[in-house]
């Protein structure tokens, strides 16, 4: 499905507002500091429930209304959230069953939030007529843009494995395979006598059942597969109830729900489809994440076949879950904030607007610290960033990311790769992704993160890291890109095993031993910190030496040229790296290329590897030896937009690639001329027109 975005005229700014916390007074100190800080857009009613709902039988919207009339006042546009990621304790007390049960098995009684059972058909029922009631008096609110529906899904430990959840996954499993005998063939059942011979045997595979040691270990990859497919699904089942209740009185406004990047639990991709447009919240792991968040925004946009999404939560200052907590240096606010742009973001909002006076939160940087404070380092920050929102108005909206180069991401192999005894537990999917998006984004080229379901007739060069599970027919659509001149290029323990999780009958790489002319003879695997030296060496080129760690693959070509080799152990010398080239369409000559790599190259051989690729259709960019500088690009009907941007402490003197203006100064650039980048800086080069 199209994505459908609400419509807008700049870059949204703001975020979750909550001001059902603090008496009325403080509403008027908010709005005139949002007035200040250029705050268009503010989301509402995130975890209301227990307000809006005060009993089963009761809605009191009286406070809502309130929020609602004060925001439309002040002409900010609203977001309006469904209240249903958290439970009022009324609700939990009254039908306990609503409640989860963990991992561990042990049933939940009331606390937190993101703590309903999503097979409950009690949860159901209410929260989809809390969301038809909110949309019955709301829909047609001047300014009301968006619906958010629920928050965060999976955000407590990734699901429910209650018995309501039992018989949902049954009955998702006859839906899935029709009989037992296909169900027991997928799950390998004849393996430790698992034969199911009534649905009524089948229960959640956790630690009572086929589980040890957490959620990466278990005796039945293939139950476990199917259950996480199915949480996903139970979860899409309730947001698609609550849409489905706002569709009944609200036939337009775009609908979604925030997601989590990179998040394990769900994947996303079967969520694509439901959501009228995808936002997410960004909360990096540490300060020097540029390229993880780079990626992050990437696989997010891909959602929606590269339509713009939404930033629905950052933190302006501090987040609070971490143990240490570090401020955002000056800087790295506008620039977190611009790079999400460059990555397609249509809205930059905030967790959140207003500190909470108590709870776990408390701590969590907000626009408005407790004091209410404007002249802070953190508020002229952000008042300053709106301010450039402002004036850039609307000249990237709807902009899209030129992408040549496409890089598979798929939670099945995400899930299959880590919950797989044998080989190595330390070789981590997201890391191996990261390893090759860090080397692509450090060339300066510009990639689209897609499904394997993608059509992949319009990219050059594909990337495949560890893509453990092959469904469908992505093998034959890569030699497809391969055939037509393209290159691809995939990473040990792809191509292992088949949609159930069960190892192809073949050589490894399994249907990709075609195209990458390649056979996988035995994999070795090493500790962290033990390096095997990767010769690399092109021909006549450069030849460099790559630690490779944790995983090596011994492989015997079959029509593949040997590129790198081992340098220790007793398969020093056997390729470690190689490439085929398959011929094109018809057993023509001129097809393209298929890298294969079978081991994790430290980044110098990645970097090695992955240029030699993008060079070879002219996708290397101008800022590839710059370390910390990241380029960007977007297009609309109205230009091209180059956002160059500079991750380092230190300023950085590069050659300008294009001439243009930079639309946040105004300053002339000319190509080629020397421009020194300051720490943090961001320039959004709307480049001349091609004469
Ligand atoms: C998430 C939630 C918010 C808030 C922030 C804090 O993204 O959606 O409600 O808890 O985290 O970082
Ligand atoms: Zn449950």
């Amino acid at each position: 499905m199209p994505a459908h975005l609400p419509a807008g005229r700049k870059v949204r700014y703001g975020g979750d507002y909550n001001p059902e916390q603090w008496p009325r007074e403080v509403w008027e100190a908010d709005h005139a500091a949002f007035d200040l800080a250029s705050i268009d857009t503010v989301t509402l009613n995130v975890f209301s429930w227990a307000t809006l709902q005060p009993d089963e039988d009761t809605y009191d919207f009286a406070l809502l209304d309130a929020v609602v009339e004060r925001t439309v006042a002040a002409g900010r546009d609203v977001v309006l959230a469904t209240s249903t990621g958290a439970l009022p304790p009324w609700l939990a007390h009254r039908h306990p069953e609503v409640e989860r049960t963990d991992f561990q098995g042990r049933r939940h009684v009331y606390g937190q939030r993101h703590n309903a059972c999503p097979s409950s058909p009690v949860y159901r029922r209410l929260s989809a007529e809390l969301a038809g009631r909110l949309a019955e008096r709301y829909a047609g609110t001047p300014g009301l843009v968006a619906w958010h529906v629920g928050n965060e899904y999976g955000g407590f430990d990734g699901g429910c494995w209650c018995d309501l959840c039992a018989a949902g996954f049954r009955i998702w499993l006859r839906e899935r395979y029709g009989t037992l005998d296909r169900l027991n063939d997928a799950w390998n059942a004849a393996f430790w006598s698992h034969t199911f011979t009534d649905w009524e045997q089948v229960v959640p595979p956790n630690m009572l059942s086929e589980h040890w040691r957490g959620p990466d270990h278990t005796a039945f990859q293939g139950i476990t597969l199917d259950y996480r497919r199915f949480m996903s699904d139970a979860m899409l089942a309730n947001f698609r109830d609550e849409k489905a209740r706002i569709r009944e009185h609200d036939t337009t406004t775009p609908v979604t729900t925030n997601f989590m990047g990179m998040f394990r639990p769900i994947d996303y991709h079967r969520w694509a489809d439901d959501l009228d447009f995808a936002s997410w919240d960004n909360y990096p792991p540490g300060q020097r994440e540029h390229a993880r968040m780079a990626l992050a925004h990437d696989v997010m946009r891909g959602l929606k076949g590269g339509a713009p999404f939404w930033v629905m939560e950052q933190t302006p200052t501090i987040t609070a879950s971490r143990d240490v907590n570090p401020v955002k240096r000056p800087g790295v606010l506008r620039l977190w904030s611009w790079q999400a742009v460059a990555h397609g973001a249509d809205a930059v909002l905030y967790f959140q607007m207003r500190q909470s006076k108590g709870a776990c939160e408390k701590y969590h940087g907000a626009v408005l610290d407790h004091a209410g404070r404007t002249d802070t380092r953190a508020f002229r920050e952000v008042a300053a960033l709106g301010a450039e929102l402002d004036a850039l108005g609307d000249a990237v909206l709807g902009a899209r990311t030129p992408a040549r180069v496409a890089l598979l991401f798929d939670w099945d192999s995400w899930w299959a790769a880590e919950m797989t005894d044998g080989f190595n537990r330390h070789a981590r999917y997201v890391d191996t992704v990261l390893a090759y998006y860090r080397a692509l984004w450090q060339a300066g080229a510009q990639v689209d993160v897609v499904p394997v379901t993608a059509d992949l007739s319009r990219y050059d060069v594909v990337l495949a890291p560890m893509l453990h599970v092959l469904k469908g027919d992505v093998a034959g659509r890569l030699e497809g890109v391969v055939a037509r001149g393209g290159s691809v290029l995939a990473s040990y323990w792809s191509g292992r095993a088949d949609e159930d999780a069960n190892a192809f009958l073949m050589d490894a790489p399994g249907p990709l031993g075609r195209l990458f002319g390649v056979r996988v003879e035995e994999t070795d695997s090493a500790e962290p910190g033990v390096a095997n030296p990767v010769n690399l060496k092109d021909g006549a080129g450069d030849a460099v030496v790559s630690d490779a760690a944790l995983v090596f693959e011994i492989l015997v070509p079959q029509g593949a040229e040997v590129v790198g080799t081992y340098g220790a152990e007793f398969y020093a010398g056997t390729p470690a790296v190689t490439r085929h080239r398959p011929g094109g369409r018809d057993g023509s000559e001129d097809g393209g290329e298929a890298w294969y790599v079978a081991t994790a190259l430290d980044a110098a051989g990645t970097d090695w590897v992955v240029r030699r690729v993008l060079d070879r259709h002219g996708l290397v960019g101008p800022y590839a030896d710059a370390d910390d500088v990241e380029l960007a690009v977007r297009e609309n009907g109205g230009g091209r937009f180059a956002f160059v941007l500079n991750h380092a402490t230190e300023a950085v003197d590069v050659a300008a690639h294009a001439s243009g203006t930079d639309l946040l100064t105004g300053r002339r650039i000319e190509a080629g001329e020397t421009l020194r980048l300051g720490p943090t800086e961001v320039l959004v080069l709307r480049e001349d027109p091609p004469r």
